[in-house]
């Protein structure tokens, strides 16, 4: 029995456009970088990328599991769910298909117009991200992506269309989806370029770090707009929070774990959440001869434009360690040691409740902001048996992790929001597969992009709506 979970807490749960939505060149959409990923490249997490969408390869998003012409049905059961708050995000092509026009898309306005009415109907909150991984292709292929500040510009607009057309109907923002996963290699989705795959030699430190420093200006620039436009608008950072424990007590290991942590999780945190790089930066931009281009103003953008809460996700811990002899992990975006103490799902992400307490603490101590959780989730194969989804491992891991919401609760730590990995089945990020399956709602579509769509509600579904009927005091 917990009884800690404040009465206006968010339970919800969460997607992103391009996973779900599919209509991928409907209502005047252009295309999103995403929609140029195929499928897995011999079973692994990579994807098939082409330079253009071409006839002959699948490609999942175009379909993805069609919110697009289901939404409604499908927030109806957002509602039996009992959830109250929904993380979905916006396709920046359904708006501006080439990212560069002047006029917004009316009829992509108009499809999230009747998305958050639908979600109104119901009392479910939006918390809407601006940028999940779907810039578009255009402007990758124009200008590039991210390595390029004309993009700021384009974002800017992008921003201010949404906040003015939203206004009243949406106040929970988050900017940029895990904007720190643009440190990772890996980067046509988070870095929304063409040129800069994992094999170029372009994929270096300085081109990355230099994407995230104008992304960290054009998200200030949203949070100041965002506030003129709507005072009542909360708009938050979100972070993927890697969290590499020490692979042992060597005192090498537990600086190399403190120094990844800097890097990797508090340098986007610091810079969002307290409007300036912080000291270690230095260090490493000299130590690794990265130079970033930076106009004299953006030290005040960057001052004037702190969010208002902090966004975090969070599915698994690894090691770190000097010793390379050591066993490696899996991951989509995000790779470590492997932990002797810790349980790994099908996929081999290392399961860790206790880490996230561990990281609740941790952000908690250093910003003194709200935090919500904004993905959390198990991706397993999950079968069909007699047409139903007994799905008791996702049950105990997210029941794992409540638990430590709520410790971290006792501990002091203000969480405010919980939306889990996923609303409803959804096309997986690595890989495009359907077979990793992460929802309370099971969805008839397999990788090869055959099935009815039918939705299921799986035995998580029953269980997550006690929780958040009992307002988290039965998980
Ligand atoms: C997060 C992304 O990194 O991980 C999601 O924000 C993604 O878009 C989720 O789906 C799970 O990853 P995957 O690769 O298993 O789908």
């Amino acid at each position: 029995m917990e009884k800690n979970f404040p009465e206006n807490f968010l339970w919800g749960a969460a997607t992103s456009s391009a996973q779900i939505e599919g209509g991928w060149n409907e209502g005047g959409k252009g295309a999103s970088v995403m929609d140029i990923l195929g499928g897995s490249i011999n079973g692994s997490v990579f994807r098939n990328q082409t330079k253009e969408v071409m006839p002959d390869v699948f490609y999942p998003s175009h379909v993805g599991v069609d919110f697009y012409h289901n939404f409604k049905e499908d927030i109806r059961m957002f509602s039996e769910l009992g959830l109250k708050a929904y993380r979905m995000s916006i396709a920046w092509t359904r708006i501006f298909p080439n990212g560069t026009e002047h006029t917004a898309n009316e009829e992509g306005l108009k499809f999230y117009d009747d998305v958050f009415d639908e979600l109104a109907k119901y009392n479910i909150e939006p918390i809407v991200t601006i940028l999940h991984y779907d810039a578009p292709l255009n402007l990758a292929n124009e200008f590039g992506g991210w390595p390029n500040r004309k993009m700021i510009d384009f974002y800017v607009k992008y921003c201010e269309t949404l906040f003015t057309r939203y206004k009243g109907k949406v106040r929970n923002w988050i900017t940029f989806n895990e904007i720190n996963c643009l440190l990772v290699p890996f980067s046509i989705l988070t870095a929304g370029t063409v040129n800069m795959d994992l094999k170029s030699e372009d994929n270096t430190d300085q081109l990355r770090f230099q994407a995230l420093h104008n992304q960290f200006v054009a998200s200030a620039l949203a949070v100041q707009l965002g506030h003129k436009i709507d005072k009542d608008n909360k708009i938050g950072c979100m972070i993927a929070y890697m969290c590499n424990y020490p692979l042992t007590c060597r005192p090498e290991d537990i600086l190399m774990a403190q120094k990844e942590d800097q890097i990797k999780n508090m340098l986007s945190g610091d810079v969002q959440v307290r409007g300036a790089y912080p000291r270690f930066a230095k260090r490493y931009f000299k130590d690794n001869n990265i130079k970033i281009e930076m106009l004299p103003e953006d030290d005040e953008i960057l001052k004037k434009g702190t969010v208002d809460f902090y966004s975090l996700s969070y599915y698994m811990t690894n090691c770190i360690g000097t010793d390379e002899t050591q066993e490696k992990t899996a991951g989509n975006l995000v790779y470590g040691m492997k932990n002797p103490y810790l349980e790994a799902t099908e996929w081999g992400w290392q399961i860790d409740p206790l880490g996230l307490r561990w990281v609740l603490n941790n952000v908690y101590d250093r910003y003194q902001l709200p935090i919500m959780i904004v993905e959390n989730g198990m991706g397993t194969a999950d079968v069909v048996e007699n047409g139903e989804i007994n799905d008791d491992y996702r049950i105990d891991y997210l029941q794992k992790h409540i638990k430590q919401i709520s410790e971290s609760l006792e501990d002091g730590v203000e969480v405010i929001a919980y939306t889990p990995w996923s609303a409803l089945d959804l096309v997986s990020l690595s890989g495009g597969t359907m077979k990793k399956r992460y929802g309370f709602i099971y969805v008839d579509k397999d990788d090869h992009g055959e099935g009815t769509l039918k939705r299921i509600k799986k035995k998580s579904f029953y269980w997550y709506r006690n929780v958040i009927d009992t307002n988290g005091e039965e998980i």
